[in-house]
């Protein structure tokens, strides 16, 4: 099973991708998790990205597009992936359809978690992330089993450097600007789902589930 998350930063993306890998034993790709740990390990990718990211400006595709379509060949995506924040822009999208024409592949569902803009900021600043496994947490609605401390692998947790509300506002621009076209994109494609990312996570993540099947 191929999947794309598509929505808003904040959207619940990661959050929904992970309890998907889960579930259905596919691997979670998160290019932003990606960039993050390139960042934290002081690679020149990770240079590059933060200098954008940071501004909350997309990194540009050509850093990008190479790196998923080389990690969805890997042994462990063999049954099927979950991409998370990729694609994220018309050329990314085209780059990897061209990558799984080639492939003899195709994506068999892309699920557009939708969240107004209202609603993000108060979600993003009460986020808590562990950059070295990438679980997400939140104060309030997911909150860790110790403060600050990952469930999943101990290490501390912390509020990104981009989800500061000014930087969050500038995602939310640049997403409906270059990545909202998409959903067109993958209408297009006959595979788009949509599921409404207000509810509680776990009816969230009920809706996916009907979407996917069991
Ligand atoms: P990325 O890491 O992909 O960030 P994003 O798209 O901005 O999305 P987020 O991770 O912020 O949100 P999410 O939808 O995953 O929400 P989450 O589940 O955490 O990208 C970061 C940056 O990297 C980009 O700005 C860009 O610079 C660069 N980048 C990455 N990919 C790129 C690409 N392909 N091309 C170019 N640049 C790229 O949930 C948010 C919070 O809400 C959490 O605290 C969570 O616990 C909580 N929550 C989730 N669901 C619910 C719910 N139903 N109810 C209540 N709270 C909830
Ligand atoms: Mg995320």
């Amino acid at each position: 099973m191929r999947i794309i998350m598509l929505g808003a930063p904040g959207a619940g993306k990661g959050t929904q991708a992970k309890k998907i890998a889960e579930k259905y034993g596919i691997p979670h790709i998160s290019t932003g998790d990606i960039f993050r740990a390139n960042i934290k390990n002081g690679t020149e990718l990770g240079k590059k990205a933060k200098t954008y990211m940071d501004q909350g400006l997309l990194v540009p595709d050509e850093l990008t597009c190479d790196l998923v379509v080389d990690r969805i060949q890997k042994d462990d995506a063999q049954k099927g992936y979950v991409l998370d924040g990729f694609p994220r822009t018309i050329p990314q999208a085209e780059c990897l359809t061209d990558a799984l024409n080639k492939l003899g592949s195709k994506i068999d569902f892309a699920i557009d978690v939708d969240v107004p803009d209202e609603n993000i900021v108060n979600r993003m600043s009460g986020r808590r992330a562990c950059l070295k496994c990438g679980a997400t947490y939140h104060v309030v609605f997911a909150a860790p089993k110790t403060e600050g401390v990952c469930d999943a692998c101990g290490d501390h947790l912390v509020l990104r450097d981009d989800d500061k509300p000014e930087t969050v506002q500038k995602r939310l621009d640049v997403y409906h600007e270059q990545t909202q076209p998409l959903i067109d994109y993958y209408n297009g494609q006959g595979v788009l789902k949509s599921v409404d990312g207000t509810q509680k996570l776990e009816d969230v993540f009920q809706a996916v589930v009907a979407i996917l099947g069991e």
